[in-house]
């Protein structure tokens, strides 16, 4: 159980989201594997003010901040990982109206954040995920003074359910990743077409299509942040959400070691439940102690960015830790409950899957791996 610090309001919201999880997330979390997004959940999401309940009241929101935003996406995770995710990467899309956005735009789009309409980060391509400066879609200027987006993106979460998309393009090819720009692309406008939803592994209740862009038009104000300079805040957005990635992988080591411990305590085995058997009780020593140091991690750097403080080597070995953990957890569990963990009936497989993505999205392990050993080098 996490120690961390909450505020009154906070442990309340911790509460509440906790038997909101329990309630309709998840007895989901499997219809969602086999069917894809779940709409009512979304609605009930909006309902019980999730989706901006880090936003300003002013915009609708809840008035919480960044600790708070993790809290949500962490137990949402006990229940589902892939309903984390899409709050996630949800939350990666719309933040960075919240932070770099005009008060026009702050104005016309947080309100909407707030009442639950879906938001998507469009930063990866087919040909450019880990390096994300080679992105190749490109905005050039229209001669009404709006712009003219060409191109595509691959692997976007929540696209084809969003209603707005936050799309990286260049707008200066020559001027690597000081020439990328981020601009507002809602869903309805013409010359964007959403591909098949990808049949994945894992995180099946998370949509995930590609992207393709024809001769886009798109306003003057459709351009977020000053021009050029895209990639910072693309890399800046990545450090929140590199946070997020700990709290699900969390959420979703708990709830694989939940599921093996209930096993684990019931399953008999040489007269007695494999729980009094060593073999078993040293899994979850590790498992717990494991998950603890997740939840440290996770909460440590939220509160960095909740203080305004860099964090990105922080975002980055709270992922990379709990991104490799909880996969390693996920398996354990399932081999606690040996034949029956390769069911499907018995969910812990589908965690497993679930798992992995939190080693590739959001910056691989390997990425992380670079930012963390290059940075630690460096340091005087
Ligand atoms: N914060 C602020 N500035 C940053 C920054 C950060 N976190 N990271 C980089 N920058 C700045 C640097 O300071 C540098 O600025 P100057 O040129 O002024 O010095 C500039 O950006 C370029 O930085 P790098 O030279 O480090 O850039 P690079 O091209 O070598 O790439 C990288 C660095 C770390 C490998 C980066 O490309 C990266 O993080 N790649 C992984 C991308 C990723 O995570 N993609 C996932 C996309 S989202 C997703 O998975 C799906 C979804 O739908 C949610």
């Amino acid at each position: 159980m996490i120690t961390f610090q909450f505020t009154e309001e906070q442990n309340m919201i911790r509460d509440m989201v906790r038997e909101f999880t329990k309630k309709e997330v998840e007895p989901r979390d499997k219809w969602m594997d086999e069917n894809g997004f779940d709409y009512d959940l979304h609605k009930k999401l909006t309902q019980a003010g999730l989706m901006g309940i880090h936003l300003a009241e002013k915009y609708g929101g809840g008035g919480g901040d960044a600790v708070t935003s993790i809290i949500v996406i962490h137990e949402l995770a006990k229940g589902s990982a892939s309903v984390a995710l899409f709050l996630d990467a949800n939350w990666l899309a719309a933040d960075l109206i919240l932070y770099h956005g005009s008060e026009a735009q702050k104005d016309k789009y947080l309100p909407l954040a707030a009442q639950g309409k879906i938001f998507a980060f469009g930063l990866t391509e087919s040909s450019a995920g880990s390096d994300a400066a080679g992105i190749k879609s490109t905005v050039v200027p229209a001669e009404d003074g709006g712009w003219i987006l060409n191109g595509g993106k691959a692997w976007i979460t929540n696209s084809g359910v969003a209603d707005y998309y936050v799309i990286l393009a260049k707008t200066d090819p020559e001027a690597g990743n000081k020439g990328i720009s981020a601009f507002i692309v809602p869903k309805e406008v013409e010359g964007l077409t959403v591909g098949k939803f990808e049949d994945k592994m894992g995180m099946r209740g998370s949509a995930t299509c590609e992207l393709s862009f024809d001769n886009i038009h798109l306003p003057a104000d459709a351009l977020l942040g000053d021009l050029g300079k895209g990639f910072k805040m693309a890399m800046e957005a990545l450090d929140g959400a590199r946070i997020s990635i700990g709290a699900i992988a969390a959420g979703l080591s708990e709830h694989a070691m939940t599921v093996a411990k209930n096993y684990a305590n019931e399953r008999m085995t040489f007269g007695k439940p494999i729980a009094k058997h060593q073999g078993i009780q040293f899994k979850f020593a590790d498992m717990a102690a494991e998950i603890r140091a997740m939840e440290l991690l996770t909460y440590d750097t939220a509160r960095m960015k909740a203080e305004g403080k860099r964090h990105t080597l922080e975002a980055a070995e709270t992922k990379l830790f709990s991104g490799t953990r909880c996969t390693q957890i996920c398996l354990e569990c399932q081999q606690v409950l040996g034949g029956n963990g390769y069911s499907k009936e018995y969910n812990v497989e589908r965690f497993v899957r679930d798992a992995k993505l939190l080693e590739i999205g959001e910056g691989t392990n390997e990425i992380l791996r670079m930012l963390i050993g290059g940075t630690v080098l460096a340091q005087k």
